[in-house]
Formats: structure tokens, sequence, C-alpha cells
């Protein structure tokens, strides 16, 4: 049996309500000329009330099983740091309600490196012939847990969903995944962080009503970071496939600000015209913002089949990975909300 991870199916979502930058400048002392010139962003899109993580999370996995033309999976692995509850994990009550059946459903927290860690995990058990179809998935809520009135993180953050669907495969067809490298530091865990609500710190633990449970950043800092390890761990892995930069077709980077994603084409000597762009219009979706800027370009037909993509992400933790792909003859339908 072959057992090279395959893609055969992608899909992705963002929650209807876009929050523009206009809307943002005056409740948080910021502009849309800052944020467009320091961020790349222009609008995100944040969920309602009644939307969950898990929610996004079906909408985009229905769209990857169809663009896969349906089948059965048999795990299904969410990467999600805004699952719907503390506990049980999000991804088993994401698979019954697309009716995949008593399946192994886990859900992993990597924070922004979330989708290219959950891509690693399909491939090792589709290697040790634990699965043969996977269903991965990115998803995060972040609006949620962003304080209002801290512009460094409520102007970069939206919310979405994005999903792939792989198989075992060979390693010469197109849509195999042929190499990755991952890496953390968790001695920068303060870098990135939400303080309350696990067992260190629980959240308002003395009911005075002031929960700790918003995201803290070190912006400056983490894009220091990001564009450092970014660089370093893409370097390795086209290292280890035999690439070379001339070779990559596209660089599908996570989405957390352009100026990160120009840096580290730049560090590759890869043009920027070849990095994929998508947090304009989305912002940084966390763990949905690879799988969903793969589903823009797939879309408007820039991916052509045989093309090699380098994914390359960066996120709390500290925590990054990338891995390598020669994109697939798939059918993929626009970002719909
Ligand atoms: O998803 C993975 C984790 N996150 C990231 O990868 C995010 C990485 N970091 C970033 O994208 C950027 O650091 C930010 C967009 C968060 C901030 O941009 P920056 O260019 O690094 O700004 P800065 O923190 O160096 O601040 C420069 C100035 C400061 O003013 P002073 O002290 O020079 O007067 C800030 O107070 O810009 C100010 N500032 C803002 N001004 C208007 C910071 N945020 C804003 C804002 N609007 N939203």
């Amino acid at each position: 049996m072959s057992l090279t991870p395959v893609l055969i199916g992608l899909g992705a979502t963002v929650p209807p309500r876009v929050v523009d930058n206009e809307e943002l400048s005056q409740r948080l002392g910021t502009d849309d000329h800052w944020i467009r010139t320091r961020t790349g962003i222009t609008q995100r899109h944040w969920a309602g009330p009644k939307t969950a993580t898990g929610d996004l999370a079906v909408t985009a996995a229905q769209r990857a099983l169809r663009s896969a033309g349906g089948g059965r999976v048999d795990m299904l692995i969410l990467a999600t740091s805004t699952p719907d509850h503390p506990m049980p994990a999000t991804a088993p009550d994401v698979a019954a309600r697309l009716g995949l059946g008593p399946i192994a459903a886990f859900d992993i927290s990597v924070a922004c490196a979330g989708f290219v860690y959950a891509l690693a995990s399909a491939a090792g058990a589709i290697a040790a012939g634990i699965a043969e179809r996977v269903l991965v998935i990115g998803a995060d809520i972040w609006s949620t847990r962003l304080n209002p009135q801290d512009r460094n993180t409520a102007v970069i953050f939206g919310d979405g969903a994005g999903a792939a669907v792989l198989r075992a495969g060979e390693p010469g067809e197109p849509g195999a995944l042929t190499g990755f490298d991952l890496g953390g530091d968790g001695a920068l865990k303060d870098l990135a962080l939400v303080p309350g609500g696990g067992s260190r710190q629980r959240s308002d633990p003395d009911g005075t009503g002031e929960a700790d449970d918003y995201l803290t950043m070190r912006g400056k800092e983490i894009f220091t970071h990001a564009v450092h390890r970014m660089g370093e761990s893409s370097a390795q892995l086209l290292k280890k496939v035999g690439w070379s930069a001339s070779d990559v077709d596209w660089v599908a980077g996570h989405q957390a600000n352009v100026r990160i994603l120009h840096t580290v084409a730049d560090l590759l000597e890869v043009d920027r015209a070849r990095v994929l762009i998508h947090l304009d219009r989305v912002g940084n979706t966390s763990a949905a913002s690879i799988p969903l800027a793969l589903t823009d370009a797939a879309a408007d037909g820039r991916l052509a089949s045989g093309d090699r993509v380098l994914m390359t992400s960066f996120g709390g933790g500290l925590s990054w990975g990338s891995a390598a792909l020669t994109w697939p003859p798939i059918q993929v339908s626009e970002v719909l909300v």
C-alpha cells in the first residue's frame, strides 16, 4: 500500500459579517491607512454570537468533501485554539454532524501553525497505516477572545475555517505532500497568550467579572520571530525535498501580516509575486489561514495542477511548521460565507 498523503479536496468558509478598517478605526483610535500599510489588511469577517468554531468547521469540511467527490474518511483532525468547549474536543462533534460515523476525531492546539501540524499528523497516520483517508480542518474564531480596546490584536484577527481531504497515495502524484519541517520554542510562550481559562490561571477565579481570557500579543517580537522561523523552516524543508527557490511556484504562508510574508519571500529569494495574499480580505484567521488562502487561489485559477507549493506557518507556542505540496487537479469553489 502507498503511504504518501495526497490532497484530493479543499474547501473553506468565513462568517458573513464584514468588519472593515473604518469600523475599527473609530473605536480603537487607529485608521485605515495605518492598518493597510502596517498589515495589508482592509477587512476581516467576525462571527456572530450564535456561531461557534465547530459550525465554521462543518461548512468548510462539507465543501472539502464535495471537492473530493465524496466518499468516506476514517479520521478527522481539527486544528483550533478556540474550540467550542474546553472539554470535550470539538472534532468528534464535527464528525458526528458531518455523518462520518464512529471515526477517530481529535483536536490539536498549535495556534496559527495548527493546519500544517494537522497535515503532518494526518501524514503520520497514513504512513503508519492507521488511516487511509483523513479530513484535516483548521478553524478558529478569535473575535470572541479579542480585547475590544487592544488595537494591537483587534485589527489583525478574523474568523474562518478551511478543510482538506487527504488519501494514501504515491509520492510522484500531483497532490502529494512530500515533506514537512516542524519546530517550536515554549520558552517564548508569553509572546502570544490567553492567560486565563486553563488550569494555571482560572478565568475570573474570584467571581469579580474580570475574566482574563483575552488574547495578549507582543506584536513586534512575534513579527521578528515569525520572519526568522518561517524563513529557516522553509529553507530546511526545501533542502529536505530537493527544491530550489526557483522551483517554488507559490508560497502559501500564514496570513498574519503582508510585511512578514514579503520578508520571508525575500529571505528565500522567491519573487514576492509568488506569495499568495488573502489576508487583505479576511485578516489573520489563525489555523484557517493557509487553507483559506489556498482555496482562494485555487478557485480563481492561480494554482494549476503540478505547481509546487511551499506552505509555511508560525504562531503562539511558539510553534512553526512548513510543508511541501505539488498542486492536484481538483475542483475548488471560491470562499463563500
Ligand atoms: O498569527 C501569529 C501571531 N501574530 C503575528 O504574527 C502578528 C505579528 N505582528 C504584527 O503583525 C505587527 O507587529 C502588528 C500589526 C501587531 C503591529 O505593527 P508594528 O508595525 O509592529 O507596530 P508596533 O507595535 O511597532 O507599533 C508602532 C507604533 C506604536 O506607536 P509609537 O509607540 O511608535 O508611538 C504603536 O502604538 O504604532 C502604534 N500602533 C498603532 N497605531 C495605529 C500599534 N498598533 C496600532 C494600530 N493603529 N492598530
